[in-house]
């Protein structure tokens, strides 16, 4: 008599003999009444209902992460009266990064003279966000509106393309800050480079593709010691993961040059001041500690030697990027599709001017009449570099730059600012 296991599993099943009339209900028993069927059967269950969950969890951590409100028809009016031109053969841009430093100086810029901006800001808070509505208020007043949400939303960016037919992108969002990366490198590839990527598939796609002006960043040029620092110079040792995900955003710009033929100019920023500055920079935590009467720390490099950066004016870098808009060149490709070359440039935008650190101090101490209590300390490996030095011949040559503010004059509107700003009096806030 052969046991109910091999009667369901015959170890040899082309001698099996097959019963038509019960045909049927044996397959169902066979495959339901087998304890070791119905545990294949649950373990399924489980795996199906796991893999459900986890989707929705993704779903839900999905939206939650591009949780800013956007659409409407009161929505899609401000963006149209945002993109207006006022002025023959303007542009409209749309700037990224518009509620940031930058942004927002290269914004009021471009309406002022006539150009349709609309901004995009996420609104992060790796400063103080409501630097960030302050400067956003303030664009505003001069009817530019700055849609709250991430470049790396694709439905959105492609609802902005919908709505105007942008003939430039400024792209300026992006994680900034070289020592920040030591405590979030993720934040680095989210903006830098996922952000930069779903935007330029949107340009991409767009009928009439834009020209794209970018910030790339000095820190590109890593470990080169060859000053000053050209365009042709080495760029292949960053030092910090900030400087990585810059130059990698060179490299996939240029391959959306080169496929799909979109028009594209990369700006080396050399370390940017002035009003509405950024407050992680060192020029504005000294302003802030100076006036608390705290401590600073100033980094010195290797064999005491003083660090030095080109302190470039915000002015300055203004024009560099209205000059780069205005000179870039038209996309070709129209749908995704390249119809023949497009101009892709790389310029360094700096003071060409170098200042070391505690000269910076000083001219601190001078303005803010507060003396400053210095802690001078070895610079640690945190991706800093010791020194920055541009050469700005091409972009003297192709964009008219010509930086016209020293950093004596620079920090004097910086203080001034910073004082109105935070309501500052001789060294005591006031609110
Ligand atoms: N300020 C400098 O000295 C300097 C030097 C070199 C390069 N840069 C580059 O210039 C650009 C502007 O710098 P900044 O000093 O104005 O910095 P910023 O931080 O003030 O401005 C960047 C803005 O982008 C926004 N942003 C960041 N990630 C975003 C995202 N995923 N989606 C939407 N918005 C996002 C931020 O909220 C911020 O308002 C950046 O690309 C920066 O890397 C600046």
């Amino acid at each position: 008599m052969p046991s109910l296991e091999e009667e369901l599993f015959p170890s040899t099943p082309g001698k099996f003999k097959i019963d038509r009339a019960h045909n049927m209900n044996r397959q169902f028993n066979r495959c339901f009444a087998s304890t070791s069927t119905m545990f294949l059967w649950a373990l399924f269950l489980i795996a199906l209902t796991a893999s459900y969950l986890s989707f929705q969890s993704f779903v839900d951590s999905g939206s939650r992460y591009f949780t800013a409100s956007w659409g409407g028809i009161q929505w899609e009016k401000q963006i149209r009266n945002s993109a207006q031109i006022h002025r023959s053969k303007g542009m409209s841009v749309l700037v990224t990064g518009a509620a940031g430093f930058v942004g927002s100086h290269v914004s009021l810029a471009l309406k002022k003279r006539g150009d349709g901006v609309v901004g995009i800001d996420n609104f992060n808070n790796y400063y103080d966000p409501s630097l960030k509505k302050a400067r956003k208020s303030l664009l505003n007043n001069q009817g530019i509106f700055i849609v709250e949400g991430d470049i790396n939303d694709a439905r959105l960016i492609a609802k902005l393309f919908d709505i105007v037919a942008f003939t430039h992108v400024m792209h300026l969002a992006a994680q900034a800050g070289v020592r920040y990366a030591m405590e979030n490198p993720h934040s680095y590839v989210h903006s830098n480079i996922a952000g930069l990527v779903t935007l330029l598939e949107a340009c991409k796609l767009a009928n009439p593709q834009p020209s794209v002006v970018w910030a790339s960043s000095s820190s590109v040029y890593g470990l080169n010691e060859k000053v000053p620092f050209s365009e042709s110079d080495r760029t292949d040792q960053p030092a910090s993961l900030y400087a990585a995900t810059k130059k990698a955003g060179e490299e996939i710009t240029h391959t959306y040059n080169h496929i799909y033929g979109l028009s594209v100019t990369g700006l080396r920023f050399f370390t940017v001041y002035g009003p509405f500055g950024r407050p992680d920079m060192a020029y504005f935590s000294f302003t802030r500690n100076i006036l608390q009467g705290k401590p600073i720390t100033v980094y010195r490099g290797k064999n005491r030697v003083d660090l030095a950066r080109d302190f470039t004016y915000i002015d300055d870098i203004v024009k560099g990027c209205v000059g780069s808009l205005d000179t870039s060149g038209k996309s070709t490709g129209s749908g995704g599709k390249k119809r023949g070359p497009a101009p892709y440039r790389i310029f360094n935008l700096g003071n060409t001017s170098p200042v070391t650190v505690p000269t910076l101090v000083n001219i601190l101490e001078r303005h803010l009449k507060v003396k400053a209590k210095r802690n001078i300390v070895d610079m640690p490996g945190n991706g800093d570099v010791p020194f920055t030095h541009a050469n700005i011949s091409l972009a003297q040559r192709e964009l008219g730059y010509k930086p016209t503010t020293d950093l004596e004059t620079g920090l004097k509107k910086f203080v001034k600012w910073y004082i109105t700003y935070y309501g500052y009096n001789r060294g005591k806030a006031v609110h």
